[in-house]
């Protein structure tokens, strides 16, 4: 088997992630005629869960099994010998024998790369730390191109919430950098986007502007809301004063372009309110939906198997 890890946003080039976008939405019409596209049948995927998850462990486990293939899992390191004192590296060696492709999911930013030099076997970072979560990004990018025409237009993307410690938004600008598009980021300076992304933003001449005023989303394309993640903080203080400082709802939108779409990795804590779930804004149920198809894609992307959609019509 070919191996390729997904460890960066930083790996894709724009050709990869065309392709990765043409190959989901061809994913998402054959799922509407098939229930499983048989691809994968002989292999295995470990979903190694060291953190919280909801979308992503189903989602990936969801997408292998439309793909014909099976799953193992290790969720929590205290259901695993992790908890006995067992290293990460002996964990991940003993894995390699078992599946075909690692999943991994760690509080330790670098952990998805260290990984990836220990084994034989794809690994895919799944969200390690305040890092990255470069699948969640893919299908970001793939919800916002369903909506906006991102290979012919200038998009405006404004991140709010917590834009230092939010992986999805790292590794989300650093896919949007590959196409036309300018940001804002809506944040108190003290959980602002962190320096090493803005220095890559300012070598690549891609504008960006940083406020914390949350009218500054009014005139985006695209609204990528977050949670202010109390897991990360080390002062319970500075989260007590963050945590319900932004709230998108139906009054506020009234005052944003109303072509704007509502984006949220989800799970929501109070910056996204119910009443708008129901508005054509709020696109982050269909953005969750959007992970499996994504995330086929990205399980035939590694194993080399993406030429095998060509027998389903
Ligand atoms: N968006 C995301 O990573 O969700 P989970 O934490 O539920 O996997």
């Amino acid at each position: 088997m070919q191996v390729k890890s997904i460890l960066t946003a930083d790996q894709f080039t724009r050709n990869d992630l065309d392709m990765i976008l043409k190959n989901t939405a061809r994913i998402e019409n054959l799922l509407k005629k098939h229930k499983q596209l048989k691809i994968l049948n002989e292999y295995i995927l470990a979903t190694m869960f060291f953190e919280p998850s909801t979308r992503t462990r189903l989602s990936f486990e969801s997408a292998m099994h439309r793909l014909g293939g099976n799953v193992i899992t290790a969720v929590g390191m205290q259901f695993s010998s992790l908890a006995k004192g067992e290293t990460l590296y002996d964990t991940l060696k003993v894995l390699e024998s078992y599946a075909d492709i690692c999943a991994i999911r760690h509080p330790k930013e670098g952990a998805s790369t260290v990984a990836a030099k220990s084994i034989s076997i794809p690994v895919i970072n799944a969200g390690d730390g305040a890092g990255e979560h470069p699948t969640q990004a893919i299908l970001d990018l793939y919800t916002i191109s369903v909506h906006k025409d991102i290979t012919q237009k200038k998009i405006k993307v404004g991140f709010v919430g917590d834009i230092k410690y939010g992986r999805t938004i790292h590794s989300l600008i650093k896919l949007l950098s590959n196409y036309n598009a300018t940001f804002v980021f809506i944040s108190p300076p003290e959980i602002g986007l962190p320096d090493k992304y803005k220095d890559t933003l300012k070598d690549l001449r891609i504008d960006f502007q940083e406020t914390s005023d949350i009218q500054a989303l009014a005139d985006c394309d695209v609204g990528y809301i977050t949670r202010i993640q109390e897991e990360r903080f080390l002062d319970h203080a500075t989260y007590e004063q963050f945590k319900d400082l932004y709230i998108i709802n139906k009054n506020f939108l009234k005052s944003c372009r109303q072509d704007i779409i509502i984006m949220h990795p989800l799970p929501r804590l109070n910056e996204v309110s119910t009443d708008i779930d129901q508005m054509p804004q709020a696109v982050y149920f269909k953005q969750a939906e959007y992970g499996l198809y994504s995330r086929m894609t990205l399980l035939l992307y590694v194993t080399g198997q993406l030429d095998k959609l060509d027998a389903f019509t």
